[in-house]
């Protein structure tokens, strides 16, 4: 349901001619096709606008070998280039493949299958099952990294939200209040991108680093870019630009995982929500 409206506005945007972002073309493909129709879709997906999976560097002729064992073993179910068939789900969208470094979620797949639900367990050697991990993982770069080739980006149709509103989604539901400040660290966002780069960078941040709050003894807590840690020490940037550090015995911190945050936002956000956030987040100039 949520990647159905995920797909539906995006798709509303292609009408725009906005854009031709890769879910759409996805989309349209698997439908011009006869795929993506079977019940079959993994659990979870991940967003054409996405940062680009942190994984292994995959030689050519891994990716190449695994490209032919997958014609042979599994495009009959996921299609040729892994963006989904009559029974099998796309793995261009697949937040299990997202998620994998080197084979270990994807090789275990492979191997053990998922028997009661269709997909089955296979005996190939680890290289193969390596060239496979590599040949997937090549897929989902294509299909996400396509997000970047759009043209025809016109900054107006994206200010078609309404600005209080997303001030208020920011300020409450959206929850991005817990982790950022529009006078702190988003000040002046709107300068540094523009645009759908800025869309992008508020859906999917990339080239983001891990945020920490500090919080000292007597309960005053401090936010902002983790700069340096090691056993001893903490260190951060915060809002102002200003290099604080703490030694790691006086305080207690937590470090976010960066992207993670807004993998999952991005799942509860209406199209609504995303038109007033951008209509209100840029204005942060
Ligand atoms: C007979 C059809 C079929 C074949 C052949 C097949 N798969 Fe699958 N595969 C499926 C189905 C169905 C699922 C979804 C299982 C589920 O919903 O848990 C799946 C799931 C997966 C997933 C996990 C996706 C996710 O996000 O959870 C991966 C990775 C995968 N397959 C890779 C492969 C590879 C690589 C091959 C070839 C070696 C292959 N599959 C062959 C049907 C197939
Ligand atoms: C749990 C913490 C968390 C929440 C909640 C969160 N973000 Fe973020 N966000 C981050 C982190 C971490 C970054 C990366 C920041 C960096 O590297 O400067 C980031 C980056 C961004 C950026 C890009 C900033 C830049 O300078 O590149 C924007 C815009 C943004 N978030 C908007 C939002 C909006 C809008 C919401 C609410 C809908 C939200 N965020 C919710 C943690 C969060």
């Amino acid at each position: 349901m949520v990647r159905m409206l995920r797909q539906a506005f995006f798709c509303k945007r292609l009408a725009l001619k906005v854009l031709l972002p890769s879910a759409c073309v996805l989309t349209l493909v698997g439908v011009a096709y006869g795929q993506n129709q079977g019940p079959a879709r993994p659990k979870s997906t991940v967003g054409s606008q996405g940062p680009l999976p942190v994984h292994e560097a995959f030689s050519a002729a891994a990716i190449e070998a695994g490209g032919s064992l997958f014609q042979q073993h599994c495009a009959f179910c996921h299609g040729r280039d892994a963006g989904g068939g009559e029974s099998g789900p796309d793995l261009t969208r697949s937040k299990l493949v997202f998620d994998d470094k080197n084979g270990e979620a994807i090789g275990a797949i492979i191997r053990n299958g998922r028997l009661e639900k269709g997909m089955p367990k296979f005996s190939l050697g680890d290289a193969e099952v390596m060239n496979l991990v590599a040949f997937v993982h090549s897929q989902q770069d294509k299909a996400l990294s396509q997000s970047g080739n759009r043209k025809g980006v016109d900054t107006s149709d994206l200010q078609t939200g309404n600005v209080e509103k997303g001030r208020e989604y920011f300020n409450g539901a959206g929850t991005c209040v817990k982790c950022h400040s529009a006078t702190g660290d988003l000040a002046g966002v709107a300068t540094r991108y523009e645009g759908l780069k800025l869309e992008q960078q508020m859906l999917y941040p990339r080239n983001v680093k891990a945020k920490v709050r500090v919080t000292e003894r007597n309960g005053r807590t401090s936010a902002g870019t983790l700069a340096f840690q090691d056993e001893f020490t903490i260190a951060l940037i915060d809002g102002n630009g200003v290099y604080r550090s703490w030694s790691k015995r006086d305080v207690t911190y937590k470090v976010d995982a960066p992207v993670k945050a807004h993998v999952e936002l991005f799942d509860k956000y209406t199209d609504a929500d995303i038109h007033n956030l951008m209509a209100y987040i840029q204005t942060l100039r």
